[in-house]
């Protein structure tokens, strides 16, 4: 490991980032890239049902839950082929657990909420309107927001315990305020 010797012989830490593991930059791109557009996702929200009569809304938020989907399939492979989970090696195995439960959660939510959207848009399109069928998927797409939003909390701190640990986990996905580590 790297140490420096100062003139009265004592070894010295570097301050340096930790040179651990990091995503590529496809890889960070993918996440924060979806990270504004799910949000933008929430910002332009429908609020109504009834808001689905306006056809040119109705075909927008079509197009945008099939382009969501397909760059969070694109996501999910171009991930699973190509990436590992930044967790140091010796992390218990229940924590290792937990997070790819996070992990594929989030992927089940972002995916459920697109799919039950298009749903909604498809029965909506074909005159079901009401009953008990579209009031199911609706419930389902908004079940799905009440589960990410608590998965997302779960996340956000579980990356600030890794920062706050200082195992570079942190590092490999976040780009602004580095963790900065002594070497010894
Ligand atoms: C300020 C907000 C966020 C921070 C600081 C953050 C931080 C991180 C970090 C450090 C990792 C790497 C974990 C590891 O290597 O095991 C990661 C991975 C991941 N994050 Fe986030 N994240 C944030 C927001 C989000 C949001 C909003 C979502 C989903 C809606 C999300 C979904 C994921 C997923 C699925 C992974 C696993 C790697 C992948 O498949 O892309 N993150 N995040
Ligand atoms: C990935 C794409 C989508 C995102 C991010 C999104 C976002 C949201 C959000 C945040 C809510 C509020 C949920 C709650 O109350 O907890 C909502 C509700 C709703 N969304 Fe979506 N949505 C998407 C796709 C769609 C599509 C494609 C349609 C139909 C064409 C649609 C129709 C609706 C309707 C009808 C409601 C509920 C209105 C009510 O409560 O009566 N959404 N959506």
């Amino acid at each position: 490991m790297k140490k420096n010797k100062n003139s009265d012989g004592k070894i010295d830490s570097l301050l340096v980032s930790k040179p651990v593991k990091t995503y590529s930059l496809l890889a960070k791109t993918f996440h924060w890239g979806f990270v504004i557009v799910f949000f933008y996702g929430i910002f332009k929200q429908v609020d109504e049902l009834e808001q689905l009569a306006d056809n040119s809304l109705l075909r927008l938020e079509m197009a945008f839950a099939v382009a969501f989907l397909l760059m969070l399939v694109a996501r999910f492979i171009y991930m699973k082929k190509t990436q590992t989970s930044a967790i140091p090696t010796n992390t218990s195995n229940l924590q290792k657990s937990a997070a790819k439960i996070v992990h594929y959660g989030l992927y089940a939510c972002l995916a459920s909420i697109a799919v039950s959207g298009m749903s909604i848009g498809t029965l909506y399109w074909a005159n079901i309107k009401s009953g008990f069928v579209i009031e199911f998927v609706i419930s389902v797409h908004e079940f799905s927001f009440t589960v990410i939003y608590g998965l997302i909390a779960i996340h956000i701190t579980a990356a600030l315990y890794h920062r706050f640990l200082q195992d570079g986990v942190w590092n490999s996905m976040v780009p602004f305020w580095k963790e900065q580590t002594k070497l010894d």
